[in-house]
């Protein structure tokens, strides 16, 4: 049996993850691979529910480190009842943000030292890395913009534009510093232009993965 690869989506809010997600997901799936969808946080009964705390906006007093706690809890849940057991059966997992999501935002956002959140991935994951990571990329303007046209916000999409600006920034330094792991897509541009960039990176992987 082929191993089993976890295939992680990154990105600042209002990139279009979702809409890519699907799209990755279903030419995974054409390409003969088994794959399971998943996000964070969440992905567990468990991991959902620290979800809606994170997300609460009504949740005013969370201070950042019980928001990387809480990512982190969320996510040994994930790991051990989803992602783990997933791969162990041969079943590709493509998951919507992970640990980079906590280096970007808690790290880059929220200003806490990188450091703490090395010590807790080393701690939580056990060595467990995506095989690979698709960011996509855009202008904080263009995601804000596109986030807005969305109604209710929850409690990351009401921070304000710099905040956005150092997820961006911790983002792309990640992708600078581990480019074999990390396809950076511009996603300012048409759906079909990002798909053909996403397309590329995928074919390139799975050359040598199948
Ligand atoms: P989503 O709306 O894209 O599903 O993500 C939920 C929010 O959680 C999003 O604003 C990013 C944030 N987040 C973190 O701050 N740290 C993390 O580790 C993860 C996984 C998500």
């Amino acid at each position: 049996m082929r191993k089993a690869r976890l295939i992680t989506v990154e990105g600042i809010e209002g990139v279009g993850k979702s809409t890519h997600l699907g799209f990755i997901h279903d030419w995974l799936k054409a390409q003969g691979v088994k794959v399971l969808i998943t996000r964070e946080p969440g992905g567990t009964p468990l991991a959902e529910r620290i979800r809606e705390l994170l997300l609460d906006a009504s949740n005013e007093q969370l201070p950042a480190m019980s928001e990387l706690l809480l990512m982190f809890a969320a996510r040994a849940s994930h790991v051990e009842y989803v992602i783990r057991p997933a791969l162990a059966a041969g079943t590709w997992v493509l998951c919507d943000r992970f640990t980079d999501a906590s280096y970007a935002y808690q790290g880059g956002g929220r200003k806490l030292p990188m450091q703490h959140i090395a010590t807790l991935e080393r701690w939580v994951l056990r060595g467990l890395k995506p095989d690979l990571t698709l960011l996509l990329d855009a202008p904080v303007q263009v995601g804000i913009r596109r986030m807005r046209g969305r109604g209710q916000r929850d409690r990351f999409e009401l921070e304000r534009k710099v905040f956005f600006e150092r997820v961006r920034r911790a983002y792309r330094a990640r992708a600078r510093c581990e480019p074999l792991r990390i396809g950076l897509i511009r996603a300012d541009g048409d759906m079909q232009d990002v798909r053909r960039q996403i397309i590329k990176v995928l074919q390139a992987r799975l050359a040598r993965w199948l």
